[in-house]
């Protein structure tokens, strides 16, 4: 089913307000989950609107909590306590706070405790490029990744995101992956759709590579990307952002399934021409395109960032994919909140040129 970025902004926040969002909130929460779906991430679309909602009946999820600024900490170190809002808008105040701080400190740090799935974390760093700022940010989850050579859960996901500000505000650079070879919502949309995935991204419950998805969930584990060098990353992840936010390690039976969350501010202007930095990253981007392709078939080489906004591009001509199970799911839940469900989107074409 294809979904346009107007229905699926008006799905969610309906159902958002439903499970007791402010009208705002659920505005912002909604265009966040969308925007993932546009950029071809749809594992964390609109889908996670049915975690959330159970999130939110087990009481782990304020809808109507507003995430606050901490005082006391010295200007450079921001501390929001999210409160258990959406996370979303607990890194949105990260975000905001950052900017107001970086002018006077050049540097500025926000520590997001409290915070719950923040989606997409290239969001907030995106947010910050498109200001002049360098945007960098890391976070731990909840246990799901084994460490490398081990097959338990103990690690989470562990996502980082990097942006810089470039010439081009409509294609800035950002780099936003998990360190766990496949980020969790990917194998679940692999689920879904009943096909198998690539070899090296899930352990069974007996510690055996596995291609199927259902075993993660039927007590396996994820393998981190980059065999011991993603895991030392997801660790450094775990253990600064999970001790710094309070959240805890998410190896430690005290992990409190909050997401710790750091975002780094640089103003590049307080070290060099941020005009003169722009130009250089679309020189560095010129440089890539010219590359030539590792084999004549292939398309070549794109600077991070640059798939998403191609994707975008077409979904918003298009509409996006929604699996069908994770409607029927949408759709079952938006029942049961009493929201409207989901209708079918008829795209003017289903051809990508
Ligand atoms: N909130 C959380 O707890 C959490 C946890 C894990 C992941 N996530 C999010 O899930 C999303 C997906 O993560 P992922 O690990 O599946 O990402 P991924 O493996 O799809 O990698 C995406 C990154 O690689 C770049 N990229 C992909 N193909 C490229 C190409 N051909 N050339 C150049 N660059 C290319 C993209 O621009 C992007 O920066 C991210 O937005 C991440 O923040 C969130």
């Amino acid at each position: 089913m294809l979904v346009t970025a107007d229905h699926a902004i008006a799905f969610a926040s309906g159902l958002l307000r439903q499970l007791g969002a402010s009208g705002e909130d659920a505005d912002v929460v909604a265009r966040s989950l969308v925007e993932s779906d546009l950029r071809g991430h749809g594992s964390h679309g609109i889908r996670r609107l049915v975690p959330y909602a159970e999130q939110v009946s087990d009481g782990l999820v304020d809808p109507a909590a507003r995430p606050a600024v901490v005082p006391g900490t010295p200007p450079a170190a921001v501390v929001v306590d999210g409160r258990d809002a959406f996370g979303q808008l607990t890194a949105g105040l990260g975000v905001t706070t950052l900017l107001e701080r970086v002018p006077a400190t050049a540097v500025a740090v926000a520590v997001l405790r409290s915070c719950r799935h923040v989606g997409r974390l290239g969001e907030f760093v995106e947010a910050l490029a498109n200001r002049g700022l360098v945007g960098i940010a890391f976070a731990n989850a909840d246990p799901t990744v084994a460490p490398w050579g081990g097959r338990d859960r103990m690690l989470g996901t562990n996502p980082t995101a990097w942006a810089v500000p470039s010439g081009d505000d409509t294609a800035p650079l950002v780099v936003d992956f998990a360190t766990s070879a496949t980020a969790e919502g990917k194998l679940a949309v692999a689920r879904d759709r009943g096909e198998s995935v690539p070899p090296g991204l899930v352990l069974d419950a007996a510690g055996a590579d596995s291609t199927d998805p259902a075993d993660f969930y039927a007590g396996g584990a994820l393998l981190t990307f980059g065999a011991h060098k993603g895991y030392g990353l997801s660790v450094a992840f775990d253990l600064v952002a999970g001790l710094l936010s309070r959240t805890g390690s998410a190896s430690d039976p005290a992990y409190d399934q909050t997401f710790g969350t750091v975002l780094l501010a640089l103003d590049v202007g307080a070290f060099v021409d941020l005009g003169d930095f722009r130009a250089d990253v679309e020189a560095f981007r010129a440089r890539v395109h010219a590359s030539a392709p590792r084999q004549a078939t292939t398309g070549g080489a794109l600077v991070p960032g640059e798939p998403e906004w191609k994707a975008r591009a077409l979904a918003l001509r298009d509409g996006f994919e929604i699996a069908e199970a994770t409607r029927t799911a949408l759709d079952k839940l938006a029942d049961q909140l009493g929201a409207p469900t989901l209708d079918a989107h008829h795209p003017r074409s289903k051809e990508h040129p």
